[in-house]
């Protein structure tokens, strides 16, 4: 098998941080027209038998043009393998390309691929198209290292609500495209109140990959994508079997849009329906309207059973308009005395409104008025979000000088002043476990259940909130989306909290349910130890950050030494505290793939059991990364194995 995109993970970690670089400054893709070299690649194995391999490389590319030829028909594949040196290879066009563009643009990746030469393997992928052959079967190959997200030319206008109508299209595409036959789909979105009139975005996988197959790739394309800043205005996803593309200028036509609208329907089980974004066309976008205000109307209707209990539903509401006179009147004028603690995302205050009842309410500290077209969405989306893990969103308000939120008030505050602040030492081993697994449910909620994928970005112990039987609930999710516009890709990289945040994200922006289930893994291990990850190290004294120490105790067979000193060990099973570790360690790994996804953290924490899989420490130089904060301007990541520094400016 070729191995052209097998380049090591430190290659990965510097090329993509200079590609981006490269991006930001030469801005290379340009769009139309359609045969616009988006990547190329060469196998670094040459053929050995030339008359064999060039006579079945021109056999099948001779084959594969004929196949697109034919009207309608845009994806072949192709092979000859009947001597030493077989070649499998295979083309796709864009499906809105029409026949004779789809043969130019098949001629051009020709070309650019024949530079390759003798190589037995190779790629090229052009906006309308692209071309690949390898000596091995590849058809069923998803996502692959070497995927990337390219993005086009910054724009010096502020294009926020572009990039929520795109955001809207690409995650509808990565939802509805897998289910579409030929695995294809264009849709474009009005985008009101900027220059830009209209969005455009098309996704496509390779036929011969699975529904599931397409939709992981396209999961990681829309990470890809979505890592472009927000004032970039046409972005590509490129992998080995998908595509995607979206752009502010028309790159198909408008009536080759497809109308996704029955695709995001919850029609089976495993399918999430998406609350977000427009679809093509006015009447689309009115049956999608009614679609949704059905689906809501039924769900409304229906009262959920008791047995419901592991997730807690109850009835579906909508977000309450609460005044803004009333709510200043319930935290007395937002006083310091009421004030209950200073988020990320805002102060945070205790108020006992007009029926009684106490809330906690939160000031967004968003700025810009234009936060407010993604705010009534946003809260819309986490107003309906019922777990008992969850912190309820009982309403809001958007009418007074500033963004508020009005949420359930946890008597009990947050997990960091149990873990190593005032009440420190206070949790029992029984009380640890719970909320860890109820953490853990919660955030399996928001990832896999909740109809909408909702990654948290910041999960660390001040967003886990205790109710009076110290049950976790998690604080600020869904709130990462409703960043000032104004903070570039760079600083909203940072959404996350140093130290919790997912190497992959704060290298290179990459967003996945991982990233949550990495902080999860550093909670858990500060819940077991009481200690604070970011905790400074006195290297003097032998002694290690958290990640680190708990790795190289795990290691030598000794990790029940990372167990909380104020922990009575009589009250404590050290099997099951052990387990509990290895699990933490394991959503700690790099690379992503081998983290567990939060269900089956779950499944992992409700068995007796073993763990099967022990974690490794596998790719330490990503596990152990360590991070300075210079509370300046500049953070500096320093990875111990790795002799990359990469130094990166906050805010711009
Ligand atoms: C991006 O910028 C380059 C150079 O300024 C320009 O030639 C190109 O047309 C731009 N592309 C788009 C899509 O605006
Ligand atoms: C493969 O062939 C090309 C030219 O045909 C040559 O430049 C290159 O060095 C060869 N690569 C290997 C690994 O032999
Ligand atoms: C294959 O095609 C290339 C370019 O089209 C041509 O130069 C070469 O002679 C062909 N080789 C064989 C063996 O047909
Ligand atoms: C679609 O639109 C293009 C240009 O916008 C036009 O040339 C073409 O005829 C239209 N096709 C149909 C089927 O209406």
């Amino acid at each position: 098998m070729a191995r052209w995109w097998c380049i090591s993970h430190r290659t990965v970690i510097v090329t993509a941080f200079l590609m981006f670089m490269v991006f930001l400054t030469i801005n290379p893709v340009k769009s139309q027209p359609q045969a616009n070299l988006l990547i190329t690649g060469c196998s670094q194995i040459n053929a050995t038998n030339l008359p064999n391999f060039f006579g079945n490389l021109n056999e099948t590319f001779r084959d594969l043009r004929n196949k697109l030829s034919n009207n309608n028909s845009y994806f072949a594949t192709s092979e000859q393998t009947r001597n030493s040196e077989p070649v499998y290879a295979m083309a796709q066009c864009r499906n809105y390309m029409s026949t004779r563009d789809c043969l130019s643009c098949f001629d051009s990746a020709d070309t650019f691929i024949r530079a390759c030469a003798a190589a037995n393997g190779a790629r090229a992928v052009l906006d309308g198209c692209f071309l690949r052959y390898e000596s091995n079967s590849f058809y069923d190959q998803t996502t692959l290292p070497g995927n990337v997200g390219l993005c086009g030319n910054r724009t010096s206008s502020r294009q926020s609500v572009f990039e929520t109508a795109v955001d809207g299209l690409l995650s509808n595409l990565s939802i509805a495209t897998p289910k579409i036959n030929g695995f294809y789909a264009a849709v474009t979105a009005p985008v009101s109140g900027t220059n830009t009139s209209t969005a455009y975005a098309i996704a496509q996988c390779a036929e011969t990959v699975t529904r599931d197959g397409c939709k992981d790739c396209l999961a990681v394309a829309y990470a890809n994508i979505r890592s472009c800043a927000t004032d970039v205005t046409d972005g590509r996803a490129v992998d080995s079997g998908c595509f995607m593309r979206y752009s502010a200028s028309a790159f198909f036509s408008n009536n080759k849009s497809t109308d996704i609208t029955s695709f995001l329907r919850d029609d089976d089980s495993s399918n999430k329906g998406a609350i977000i974004g427009g679809v093509g066309g006015g009447v689309g976008f009115l049956i999608f309207l009614l679609v949704v205000v059905v689906l809501l109307w039924i769900r409304r209707s229906k009262r959920t059973s008791p047995g419901d209990g592991l997730y807690g539903a109850t009835e579906l509401q909508s977000p309450k308009d609460y005044s803004y006179s009333d709510l200043k009147k319930a935290t007395k004028d937002f006083s310091e005395g009421n004030k209950l603690g200073e988020g990320g995302f805002g102060d945070v205050y205790k108020g006992i409104v007009k029926d009684g009842n106490i809330v906690a309410v939160k000031k967004l500290a968003l700025g810009s008025s234009t936060a407010k077209d993604n705010f009534e969405s946003e809260v819309r989306v986490i107003s309906n979000v019922h777990h008992r893990n969850l912190i309820r969103l009982l309403g809001c308000c958007s009418k007074g000088p500033e963004l508020l939120l009005v949420l359930e008030y946890m008597e009990n505050g947050s997990l960091e002043t149990y873990l190593y602040g005032e009440k420190r030492g206070t949790l029992s081993w029984k009380q640890r476990c719970d909320i860890i697994f109820g953490t853990a449910r919660g955030l399996a909620y928001l990832h896999e259940q909740y109809h909408v994928t909702i990654i948290h970005r910041d999960i660390k112990p001040s967003n886990i909130l205790l109710d009076n039987e110290y049950q976790p609930k998690i604080a600020d999710f869904g709130l990462a989306r409703l960043l000032p516009e104004d903070q570039t890709h760079i600083s909203t990289r940072f959404a996350g909290t140093l130290g919790y945040t997912a190497p992959e994200y704060a290298i290179h922006g990459q967003l996945s349910e991982k990233v949550d289930t990495y902080s999860f893994g550093i909670v858990v291990l500060e819940i077991v130890s009481g200690k604070k990850c970011t905790d400074v190290p006195d290297e003097s004294a032998g002694e290690q950050y958290l990640l680190e120490h708990a790795w190289n105790l795990y290691e030598t067979r000794m990790h029940l030494k990372l167990v909380d000193e104020t922990l009575d060990p009589s009250k404590y099973n050290e099997e099951d505290v052990k387990k509990v570790i290895e699990i933490a360690l394991m959503c700690t790994q790099s690379p992503v793939s081998v983290r567990p996804t939060m269900s089956e953290v779950v499944m992992l924490l409700s068995d007796r059991s073993r763990v099967q899989n022990p974690p490794t420490r596998q790719n330490a130089n990503l596990a152990n990364i360590r991070i300075q904060v210079d509370n300046s301007t500049s953070t500096t990541f320093s990875m111990s194995n790795a002799d990359a520094t990469i130094t990166e400016l906050t805010g711009r």
